[in-house]
């Protein structure tokens, strides 16, 4: 297993643009998967690249278990990446694809074709070996490119948005393959991905980046529990935000006073954010006030009404019998559940 350390990473392509990798600090947890997520261009592959030897740090330093590997040759690190779009060689056949990783590094014929067979047995797709990839869907492509980075027993896993030209359903299935084999194989993993749902649902670790810098380094939960700004916040979707002052544990906004004890700030301009499913309506109590319903949606697990409190909005998710108790117009007392707001700094003009 292998613990993998960035520090101070930077890649500069052009001086007269911003790096695309900007002093990126970062431990990657050995025998873990971490998400590297963030939108398209901030720098996620240029990072996997670097990790894997294809690209040249403009600084910082990369280290494996402690040593510094800049100076080891790509095919030395053990570090292996599936890139975004998962080439296969179209004239080998699957065996041949999976095996030639071994076969450059001059492996057995006899001992290729056992690991071929077991990495088939693996990713499910026993007795593929003489196809050709053309004659392969995309979702079994997909897995015989995981097979052919996974036989040289990597120490490193580096996959690259694996799972984008996938369908719904298959990558669900995927998802649970990669999981199920990092797992067994207590394989360090560095999964890029721009998509928020699957960064939470495969990562023990997200590291999130906008334009090269990293923002927040988390546990998945935390990401939706307590982002570090309300730009990280809004990437994770399905927030309210209402601007106040916050104050000894209380937030003050234009629509009344909250108590507020979870922040990611100790006071001053401050936003309060809270997330639709801990506001409820009609249960009059502490940290309410009174608002109108604007609108309501029935979407049959649950229902969404939107609700006017002053001169701002919220959305609030809720029980779906809810909407036989509200009609749109109606006045009804709206409750942020103290435990579950959480105060972050104000929104900065840079990134929106
Ligand atoms: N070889 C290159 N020369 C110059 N600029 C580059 C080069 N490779 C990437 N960039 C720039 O670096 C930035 C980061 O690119 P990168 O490919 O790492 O993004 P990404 O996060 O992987 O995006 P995506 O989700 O679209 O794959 C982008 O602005 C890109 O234009
Ligand atoms: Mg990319």
């Amino acid at each position: 297993m292998t613990q993998v350390t960035l520090s101070g990473l930077t890649k500069i392509f052009d001086e007269k643009s911003p790096p695309a990798v900007d002093q990126l600090d970062l431990e990657i947890e050995s025998g873990k998967l971490t998400a590297l997520l963030g939108p398209s261009g901030c720098g996620k592959t240029t990072t996997m690249k670097m990790i894997a030897g294809l690209l040249r740090p403009t600084s910082g330093d990369i280290s494996f278990d402690g040593d510094s590997i800049l100076s080891i040759p790509p095919e030395d690190r053990g570090a292996v990446m599936v890139f975004q779009n998962y080439l296969l060689f179209p004239y080998m056949t699957i065996a041949e694809n999976i095996g030639f990783g071994l076969k450059m590094r001059k492996v057995d014929r006899m001992e290729i074709r056992t690991r071929v067979t077991d990495m088939l047995d693996l990713v499910q797709l026993p007795g593929f070996e003489d196809r050709k990839p053309r004659q392969l869907s995309g979702g079994q492509q997909q897995r015989i490119a995981l097979a052919r980075a996974l036989i040289v027993q990597p120490n490193v896993l580096l996959l690259d948005e694996p799972l984008s030209n996938l369908d719904a359903h298959l990558r669900d299935e995927m998802r649970e393959l990669i999981r199920r084999i990092q797992t067994e194989m207590g394989i360090t993993t560095v999964f890029v991905t721009h998509d928020q749902e699957e960064a939470v649902v495969l990562a023990d670790r997200i590291a999130l980046l906008f334009d090269g810098r990293l923002q927040q380094f988390d546990v998945p939960d935390a990401f939706f529990e307590s982002p570090q700004s309300v730009e990280i916040a809004k990437f994770f979707g399905g927030t309210n935000f209402i601007p106040g002052h916050y104050e000894g544990g209380e937030i003050t906004t234009s629509i009344g006073r909250f108590r507020a004890p979870r922040s990611a700030v100790g006071g001053g301009d401050a936003v309060l954010s809270i997330r639709p499913e801990a506001v409820t309506l009609g249960a009059d109590g502490g940290n309410s006030v009174m608002g109108r319903i604007r609108s309501h949606v029935y979407v049959g697990r649950y229902a969404r009404f939107r609700v006017t409190l002053g001169d701002i909005e919220v959305e609030a998710i809720t029980d779906p019998g809810q909407v036989k108790l509200f009609n749109d117009g109606d006045e009804v007392p709206v409750t942020f559940d103290s435990n579950k707001i959480w105060v972050i700094g104000p929104a900065s003009s840079s990134v929106e």
